[in-house]
């Protein structure tokens, strides 16, 4: 049964194979995804924006730009409450450039040593680009930063996130979990509703 003649197929923009693995496995009955070099492209997308919404639009369209193709993008940030709101559009570099998750963690654990409120989310903004037109999907978590790492799954700040109602980190889920209530699974969720309304 082909439920969507006209958008069988979408290019995710990102170079991140974990993305990648976590958002097929989430649309994989609703749409096939071409990963970049699927798509013939290689390169580093660029991200200057200074919000999700800019940069997730920035990566989408040079997708766009440079295959005509129906595409979508995301961007996260972690927000913390006693950092206000930091390090936000600037998590993948919170530690400098070309830093590790790692090095980001380890911050993240210094910055918020003796710290009570341990309160964050993660936020994520998709933003698909259909027929030239963006449009855009937010999805979010709220949750506290531990005070050291648990778990090996996922990656990034997975270790030190213990989402709200849950007594563990993201990195000791198994991804189906994560997937169905973390901020990229929440957006892409929104995603899939706009897809199968079309
Ligand atoms: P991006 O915009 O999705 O590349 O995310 C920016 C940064 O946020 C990544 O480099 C990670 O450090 C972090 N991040 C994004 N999504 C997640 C997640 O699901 N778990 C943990 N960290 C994440």
């Amino acid at each position: 049964m082909i439920i969507f003649a006209h958008m069988k197929e979408l290019i995710f923009a990102t170079n991140n194979k974990h993305k990648l693995m976590e958002v097929s496995e989430m649309l994989k009955s609703v749409i096939n995804i071409q990963s970049l070099s699927e798509a013939g492209l290689s390169g580093d997308i660029p991200e200057t924006a200074d919000t999700l919404e800019g940069n997730a639009l920035q990566k989408a369209q040079w997708v766009y730009e440079r295959t005509g193709k129906d595409c979508f993008a995301d961007d996260t940030g972690l927000e913390v409450e006693a950092l206000d709101g930091r390090p936000g559009v600037y998590s993948a570099r919170y530690a400098g450039e070309h830093c590790s998750f790692d090095d980001n963690i380890n911050k993240m654990l210094d910055e918020m040593e003796g710290k009570t409120n341990r309160r964050a989310c993660f936020r994520t903004v998709i933003c698909l680009i259909e027929g030239g037109k963006p449009r855009y999907f937010e999805g979010r978590v709220d949750g506290v930063i531990l005070t050291e790492r648990y778990g090996k799954e996922g990656f990034g700040y997975d270790p030190i996130f213990m989402p709200d109602r849950f007594a563990v980190s993201f990195a000791e889920m198994p991804l189906e979990v994560k997937n169905h209530i973390s901020h990229r699974g929440r957006a892409v969720a929104k995603l899939v509703d706009y897809l199968k309304r079309l």
